[in-house]
């Protein structure tokens, strides 16, 4: 069984099973600054534990394309990566009163039996995989946190499961971790000893660093794709799977060389250029700060990965298709290819490596840290933990120096703050509601750009518009200028917006409180979003609005320009 067909079952069954068929989100999260990329399925829809009335299917199954970087220094074994897919059922909004009921959304939702049962049946009925090879942990209790009796009970009353083994919060109790993430006990299933699939019973939602019982109860499990997949291929290095042969044996091609050679060099290559593909077609460019750059890391490990194997010319773009894709890898590679030979030379010769050292080898030589502690290492050299300290101590200091020049210049999106911007930023907030009204709640803004001539608008849609729906949208926005409604601004605590069911990028760094305009009736108004201002006071101000352009800006990403006339 390849890799598509066990993607695609794993759909297939919870659908069969009344679950909703739902996208991948964005690698990069959206309205929710407490993370830089999408790790995990339940990311996108978290405020649904919380809020069930809001979603639109009590069951959800998604593959959901995560990037984890945490664990980027053991990329070169046989089983660690950085970006991966994760398949994941999920339910919202269970309880123990409506378990009977089965008309309505919270009747339909489930929680540890269904969940437990639905992962037994899928393993051993669907994928056939042998019952000896399974065992299963949950959670034994810890803290204040009592143990998971009643999965335990779930578990032993499965027929032909023999090992089950009570396991501490660190392995068997699950959260994001961040202010008001819902979170529970787990169960985990393994195959042959390696972790396959976690099943999280959200019972709880973390509120001021304390785990609290949780009004609804709700589900939320991820199977790692690619180490399903090497179970089930019987492979214990996920990167001899189909889904990394095609970009190993290319590589074999480019380089000359063997995989079995050279496994650690391959391994980081097609990883990282796998994640950086990935995280391009998201709309991340290679940077100097924040996810991009994450991505420049990525990119530039992987070039000089190739060297060590000899590939001394431009080879980042040859595994691709995507013209974006493309041109930002022969960018990066051709930008980085100037400078890493000049770089390395002084790696080779230097003698003392401190803080600033590290740092001016990335400023002056584009050389990121990790690689000049890998290269010093191939001569012989130890850098001190202090050392490295001291750099990523100094390249924060002249990142938060280039965020506060950035902020200063685009704030809010906007390039200045003339009247014309103002009133297409106002225009912006009516377009976002009118865009959940006619395409479905779940769409939310991914960037703006806003000059005095035009407004541009970026939002998740996977498919292209239809012209019966712009019109919709341009008749409600319209509908709504007309009704000149007033526009208001509440400062409330982030946690008191995302309750009001604000949309908007909940950004923490923004201090306790944030600001909300609000657009119509105040106690139930048309658009309730966290925003930065400035705003015209009523929509009358604003004349006729026009959507001039819908067109595809990235993977799953809908770009919209737009005037007032
Ligand atoms: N959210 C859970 C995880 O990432 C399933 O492991």
């Amino acid at each position: 069984m390849k890799s598509a067909e066990i993607r695609k079952k794993f759909l297939e069954f919870f659908q069969e099973r009344g679950h909703k068929i739902m996208p991948s989100s964005s690698l990069v999260p959206e309205n929710d600054p407490s993370v830089l990329f999408t790790t995990a399925g339940m990311q996108q829809f978290k405020r649904y534990y919380s809020f069930p009335d809001e979603i639109s299917s009590a069951r959800i199954a998604t593959c959901q394309k995560c990037l984890r970087t945490g664990d980027i220094y053991e990329v070169g074994d046989e089983s660690h990566l950085t970006f991966f897919e994760m398949l994941g059922n999920f339910s919202f909004g269970w309880t123990r009163k409506n378990a009977d009921l089965t008309q309505t959304n919270a009747g339909k939702s489930y929680f540890k039996k269904e969940a437990i049962e639905f992962g037994w049946q899928f393993l051993t009925e669907e994928l056939k995989i042998d019952k000896a090879r399974i065992s299963t942990t949950y959670f034994a209790g810890e803290k204040e946190i009592p143990a998971d009796e009643e999965s335990a009970k779930i578990l032993e009353g499965i027929a032909g499961l023999d090992e089950i083994k009570p396991t501490g919060f660190s392995e068997t109790f699950w959260s994001l971790g961040t202010e008001g993430s819902p979170g529970g006990p787990t169960v985990e299933f393994y195959v042959d000893g390696i972790e396959v699939w976690n099943l999280v019973f959200n019972q709880f939602v973390l509120r001021e660093g304390k785990y609290q019982p949780s009004e609804f109860q709700g589900v939320d499990t991820g199977m790692g794709l690619e180490r399903l997949v090497a179970v089930i291929e019987s492979k214990s290095d996920i990167y001899e799977t189909d889904i990394f042969l095609p970009i190993i044996s290319e590589i074999e091609k480019i380089s000359d060389k063997k995989y079995g050679e050279n496994k650690r060099e391959f391994r980081i290559i097609a990883d990282h250029l796998r994640s950086a593909v990935a995280l391009i077609s998201d709309g991340v460019v290679p940077a100097n700060k924040d996810r991009g750059y994450v991505l420049r890391r990525l990119i530039r490990r992987a070039i000089v990965k190739g060297r060590q194997i000899g590939i001394n010319k431009n080879f980042t773009a040859d595994f691709f298709e995507d013209k974006n894709v493309k041109t930002e890898l022969e960018n990066e590679e051709t930008k980085f290819r100037k400078t890493l030979e000049n770089g390395l030379k002084i790696i080779e010769t230097q003698k003392e490596f401190s803080g600033k050292v590290l740092f001016d080898l990335y400023q002056t030589y584009g050389i990121p840290l990790e690689i000049v502690v890998e290269e010093a290492k191939n001569f012989g050299r130890e850098i001190g933990s202090g050392e490295i300290q001291e750099s990523e101590k100094l390249l924060r200091q002249h990142q938060e120096l280039s965020r506060t020049a950035s902020a200063g210049m685009f704030k809010g999106g906007l390039a200045d703050d003339k009247i014309e911007t103002t009133r297409l930023h106002t225009a912006a907030h009516l377009l976002l509601a009118a865009l959940r009204i006619v395409l479905g709640a779940d769409v939310s803004q991914k960037g703006s750009n806003i000059t005095e001539e035009r407004l541009r608008f970026d939002f998740n849609h996977q498919e292209k518009m239809l012209p019966e729906q712009i019109t919709e949208v341009e008749k409600i926005v319209n509908e709504k200028i007309s009704e000149n409604l007033p526009v208001e601004m509440e400062e409330m605590s982030i946690v008191e917006a995302k309750s009001s069911g604000a949309t908007g990028v909940f950004d923490d760094r923004y201090g306790d409180k944030v600001k909300v305009y609000m657009i119509g009736d105040i106690e139930n108004p048309f658009s309730r979003e966290i925003c930065g201002g400035p705003h015209v006071a009523r929509t009358g101000e604003l004349g006729h609005f026009k959507i001039t352009k819908e067109e595809s800006s990235s993977s799953g990403i809908r770009r919209i320009k737009a005037i007032l006339e």
